[in-house]
């Protein structure tokens, strides 16, 4: 039987203690910090709404930042707003294990998306300190990435490409809903337009990196499971799409001399739909934006902008599903006599989890006597971007009701600190803590050889 949420606070003590065996966080400390940042962008309508780039996202940076400063540790923003936590004595030689998660969230989302992941690294990062881990062949850094979501200025996973040096010139046209770019909010999240260049790593200075994140579906909690050890990450594209008709009056317009934007719209998002359901060409099909235009009730719309985006972990698929999309809108502006336009405004792709770091999460799951199961992730997380630059790992913890995205998102606490204490064991083990015998010697020497490899590769270029 599953203990509940209080037995399992009381079995975390205040003080980690440095011996053979699991590592686990502070409970307590780990989840009155948790739901400090969840003060920060509640939103009146329901849920958390702290925006990427937002004035709510800085106060959330400085929060994480007060309490870094309050552990001991180092901090620093970079150019794009990406929040960095160091040891305050960090040695700039070493190649980096990485880990962490995002600062923002959607609109009325939930708690724990992104934030969790944060402060379970900060939680992770000061338990190896005060632990006493050696560390001698990785500098560990915990990231709070910003605008992982890119629900206000629309260019997800702005923090982690731009670490990646992945921010292109799409980026640079990124704006929000009212027109207004992503330079003009920098600044005031700690960040800086004119030198969002260097905010970009060199291959080979991250060796392996982390994230900890909710599942956001309902797989685990069905299957009754502790940790899933995440193999795959979807890609997803993104469609920005117009459908213009005609405005006219409601009431005197012929039904056969309409030119109905949003009658358009309507057939369109249909036929989305029908690419993840009757065609199953790829995994899931949404369209969650949609703007009318004038939107008034007895006027027939004019204009609909919408965006849809596709997923799959296959990018064979998300190519084909891409296609047929094109074709359908074709198909819609035919029979609905409207004009589509219809582009791609971002991709990102599927990617594989490293199998040694899989393996090391496994092991750490274990060794606390959690269950584990390797399952794909149905969301996209910065990890997918990060692996760009190095590889990596991702460990969920179960969602209730597999809720997220709104208000409702939440987690069992005991499964939050179960998460956190995977992320400490695995790490420490990363850091040096494994025996000898197991996989994790040669899982540290990959990575280490991975990392030297990928720095030989810039110095000789
Ligand atoms: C990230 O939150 C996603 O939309 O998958
Ligand atoms: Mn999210
Ligand atoms: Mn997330």
């Amino acid at each position: 039987m599953r203990p509940t949420d209080a037995s399992l606070e009381d079995a975390h003590t205040a003080a980690p203690t440095f011996a053979a065996g699991p590592l686990r966080v502070d409970a307590d400390r780990f989840l009155t910090a948790l739901r400090g940042l969840a003060q920060i962008g509640c939103d009146p309508q329901g849920g958390i709404t702290r925006l990427g780039l937002s004035a709510e996202e800085s106060r959330a940076r400085e929060f994480l930042e007060d309490l870094a400063a309050k552990a001991g540790l180092a901090t620093d923003v970079d150019p794009a707003g990406n929040l960095l936590i160091r040891r305050a004595d960090a040695d700039p030689c070493l190649p980096v294990l990485m880990f962490g998660s995002h600062i923002d969230t959607v609109r009325q989302g939930g708690w724990l998306d992104g934030a969790y992941g944060v402060v379970a690294a900060l939680e992770a990062l000061t338990v190896l300190l005060e632990t006493g881990v050696t560390i001698d062949g990785f500098e560990p850094v915990a990231v709070g990435f910003a605008n992982e979501e890119g629900a206000l200025v629309q260019h997800p996973f702005w923090g982690s490409r731009a670490m990646a040096g992945l921010l292109d010139a799409d980026a640079e046209k990124a704006v929000d809903r009212a027109g207004r770019p992503a330079r003009d909010y920098l600044p005031a999240a700690g960040g800086d337009p004119e030198r969002l260049a260097e905010a970009a790593w060199p291959a080979g200075r991250i060796a392996a990196f982390l994230e900890l994140h909710i599942e956001q579906g309902p797989v685990l909690e069905r299957l009754g499971l502790d940790i899933g050890v995440v193999d795959g990450i979807v890609g997803r594209t993104i469609f920005a799409c117009e459908v213009s008709g005609e405005q006219q009056h409601a009431g005197t317009t012929p039904m056969r001399d309409r030119r109905d934007a949003l009658v358009g719209a309507a057939h369109l998002v249909a036929k989305v739909e029908s690419l993840a359901t009757a065609l199953g060409a790829c995994s899931t099909a949404t369209v969650g934006f949609m703007d009318v235009s004038p939107n008034t009730v007895n006027t027939i719309p004019g204009v609909v902008r919408l965006n849809a985006e596709i997923r799959d972990t296959d990018t064979t698929r998300i190519q084909r599903s891409e296609r047929l999309l094109a074709s359908m809108a074709e198909h819609v502006a035919r029979v609905s006599h409207v004009d589509v336009d219809l582009r791609v405004c971002d991709r990102s792709a599927p990617v594989l989890t490293d199998p040694g770091l899989r393996g090391v999460i496994a092991d750490a799951a274990e060794s606390l006597g959690l269950s584990w199961q390797a399952m794909p992730s149905g969301a996209g997380h910065d990890a997918q971007v990060i692996a760009a630059l190095a590889p990596v790992g991702m460990i969920f913890v179960p969602s209730k009701d597999g809720i997220s995205h709104a208000p409702g998102e939440d987690s069992d606490v005991g499964a939050l600190v179960a998460g956190a204490d995977v992320l400490v064991t695995a790490l420490a083990a990363l850091l040096g803590r494994g025996s000898p015998e197991s996989d994790l010697e040669k899982t540290r020497e990959d990575l280490a050889s991975i990392a030297c490899r990928r720095l030989e590769g810039r110095l000789g270029a």
